[in-house]
């Protein structure tokens, strides 16, 4: 009988019973890692579904309360606001991003009073104020960099100032977490602290998305001038690198189970807190499956989101999380 192989190596041997399994399980996925993005509405009294998001709603600022109390009461962490901001507010500048009264700035202000220590995450882009979609500013047919920048700054400043905890820049322009980073501590918010969508590629899956918040009919063209090409993976470190380098506190990878092995070797390369945005389309994916009767629901849900911590990630930001959370914590 030979040493080293079957059938003295039996690997079947620990994952003979449950608590086997337990005891040498690599990974956990808990309520810790869960980040919930909510979708608010202006409007009184209203919870309206997103089509290709079923369970998924935005909720008016009357409903908001009770609709992130859920996370709340589960202990998710932090909650991710994401504004549908109405037709007549958008304009080719994004001008409503810097208004201290805009619909994520009133949100922050209810929810950090309503629940103090419950994180706030706010996205800086221009894409839910602009007429036409995009994430910046356009000059002479170009979503124009610099430009752009001053308007983000001011929009992460005044969600700051607002509230919100985790400044999250979307936008992908080159240079912003810089000068965002100056922005809120010329303005004394030095504690604010950023999460930069660092590696977000130009992606297919963030269709239901760009619905819910009603961006889609607006935007013209694609964002490929200024979201990565799925093609790249040692880019995506090199853009890592700079917002690191700039002051990000922690980095994102987007969106997530097509991208694992780009948070892989994000994790292993920088070291830093670098989360997973499982995004709209994925969860859209999942979500029509399981209404087929094609997929178990729980099951798919908690694999998908094991995968994430396999592959490195911190935390991950999913329209799952309340169903995850309810799930971890039995029932
Ligand atoms: C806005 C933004 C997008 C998402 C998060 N922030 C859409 C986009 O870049 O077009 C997508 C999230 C999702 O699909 O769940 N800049």
């Amino acid at each position: 009988m030979s040493l080293g192989r079957f059938p003295a190596i039996r690997p079947r041997r620990n994952r003979y019973d449950a608590w086997t399994r337990r005891l040498v399980a690599e990974h956990r996925l808990s309520i810790d890692d869960l980040i919930w993005p909510v979708f608010i509405a202006e409007g009184t009294n209203r919870l309206t579904d997103v089509a290709a998001m079923p369970g998924v709603q935005r909720a008016t600022l009357d409903r908001l309360v009770a609709h992130v109390g859920q996370a709340a009461e589960l202990g998710i962490p932090a909650v991710a606001l994401f504004p549908a901001t109405p037709a007549e507010l958008k304009d080719a500048e994004g001008s409503e991003s810097g208004n201290p009264d805009n619909l994520i700035c009133r949100a922050a202000r209810l929810l950090k009073q309503a629940f103090p220590q419950l994180g706030l995450i706010g996205d800086v882009a221009l894409d839910p104020y602009t007429d036409h979609g995009h994430d910046g500013v356009i000059r002479n047919g170009y979503v124009a960099n610099d430009e752009t920048l001053a308007v983000l700054t001011r929009q992460a400043v005044i969600q700051a100032e607002a509230g919100i905890d985790v400044i999250a820049p979307s936008d992908m322009m080159d240079g912003r977490v810089g000068a965002i980073r100056a922005a809120l501590d010329d303005a004394g918010l030095i504690h604010t602290r950023v999460m930069s969508y660092a590696a977000k590629y130009a992606s297919a899956f963030y269709g239901p998305f760009r619905e819910a918040v009603g961006s889609a009919r607006a935007l013209t063209g694609d964002k490929k001038t200024y979201q990565m090409d799925p093609a790249n993976s040692d880019e995506a470190l090199r853009e890592v690198a700079l917002d690191l380098g700039e002051g990000a506190d922690m980095v994102m990878v987007k969106p997530g189970l097509p991208y694992l092995d780009i948070i892989r070797r994000v994790h292993e390369r920088f070291g830093v807190p670098t989360f997973a945005y499982q995004v709209s389309g994925e969860y859209a994916m999942i979500m029509a499956a399981v209404q087929n009767g094609w997929l178990d629901h729980d099951a798919a849900m908690l694999e998908s989101l094991m995968a994430f911590k396999r592959a490195g990630a911190a935390g991950v930001l999913s329209y799952f999380a309340p169903a995850a959370a309810r799930l971890l914590r039995g029932g």
